[in-house]
């Protein structure tokens, strides 16, 4: 059974697969094909935390595909109407895939551990791994290669900037974060990261100048993630100094994209100008989570 937890469930060739699938789906897309590969299949998005792109592209790739979903909420009971195993195996003998966003990323390890059909993560509090698969997918439609590229992320080392690195590691990009002591890399995703790529060229840094010199994309994300609210206020003075401003941007170079996962909190880690100018992608990276999963999800369930 083919999970997809983080990034380092697909090999380097298979999230190259998904891409070029990608590309033809949007490609037939845009000419009005929208091939019914997953008719009478049905997927569930079980989700427990708010989600406008995750939710809505997922489902809306499902329906290109032919397929069904469910939305399933907090009214469901996982876990606490019965049991998180007895909920996955029940769950999984009615669905052919189950997109999942959860607190706590052991819980979608759970949930996969005991399913019968294919586990999609749709964010957890460590991981984010569709996110990346867009945003990589971004940056190969904005440069026409991957293998080389730098890939600068500011701000807090979450979910969103492991998958990336994750992502990067694996398709030959460089990968620079530049972070306060307190919100970089801990040790043990650092060390995994060597594990799987000891060759990895990461480039970890306080200095957000230095993350974005010679950049190709500079990224940023929140620096309070849903479930961290509790710590707004320490979180936000700790990175005031690593909001990605026209000044921060012009130290990349002219080709470089800005990224961002959205939702922003514009004002803090982003300004309007640079989210609203002339090198921001951050509407087609939206626009890639539904072209990328549609990629996805075909691949995965044709296997
Ligand atoms: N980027 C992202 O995952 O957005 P949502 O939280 O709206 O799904
Ligand atoms: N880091 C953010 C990403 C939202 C898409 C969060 O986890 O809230």
């Amino acid at each position: 059974m083919r999970h997809v937890l983080t990034l380092l469930d697909l090999s380097p060739d298979e999230i190259e697969a998904v891409f070029a699938l990608s590309a033809s789906l949007k490609r037939d897309l845009a000419r009005g094909i929208r091939q019914p590969r997953l008719a009478g299949h049905v997927q569930a998005l079980l989700f427990e935390k708010p989600s406008l792109r995750t939710r809505v592209s997922f489902e809306t790739a499902f329906a290109h595909l032919g397929g069904t979903t469910m939305f399933l909420g907090s009214d469901v009971g996982w876990g606490h109407r019965e049991s998180a195993a007895d909920f996955a195996r029940v769950l999984t003998q009615y669905v052919d895939v189950v997109v999942c966003r959860a607190n706590c990323h052991q819980r979608v390890e759970e949930l996969a551990r005991h399913a019968t059909c294919p586990v999609i993560n749709g964010l957890t509090d460590r991981y984010h791994p569709c996110q990346a698969l867009a945003d990589l997918f971004t940056l190969l439609e904005v440069h026409g290669r991957l293998a080389g590229l730098k890939l600068a992320y500011v701000g807090d080392a979450n979910n969103v900037a492991r998958s990336l690195a994750v992502a990067c590691a694996r398709l030959g990009l460089q990968f620079a974060i530049a972070a306060p002591a307190r919100y970089q890399f801990d040790t043990g995703f650092l060390k995994l990261l060597d594990e799987h790529h000891p060759q990895f060229d990461l480039q970890v840094t306080t200095d957000p100048r230095e993350a974005v010199r010679e950049a190709d994309g500079v990224y940023t994300d929140v620096w309070v993630s849903m479930g961290q609210e509790s710590e707004r206020a320490a979180r936000v003075q700790s990175l005031s100094a690593y909001q990605v401003n026209r000044e921060l941007l012009a130290c990349a170079p002219q080709r470089a994209r800005f990224l961002h996962c959205l939702p922003a909190c514009r004002g803090q880690e982003v300004t309007d100008e640079v989210i609203d100018g002339p090198q921001s992608v951050v509407v087609a990276q939206a626009a890639n989570r539904m072209h990328v999963q549609k990629g996805l999800l075909a691949w995965l369930l044709a296997r």
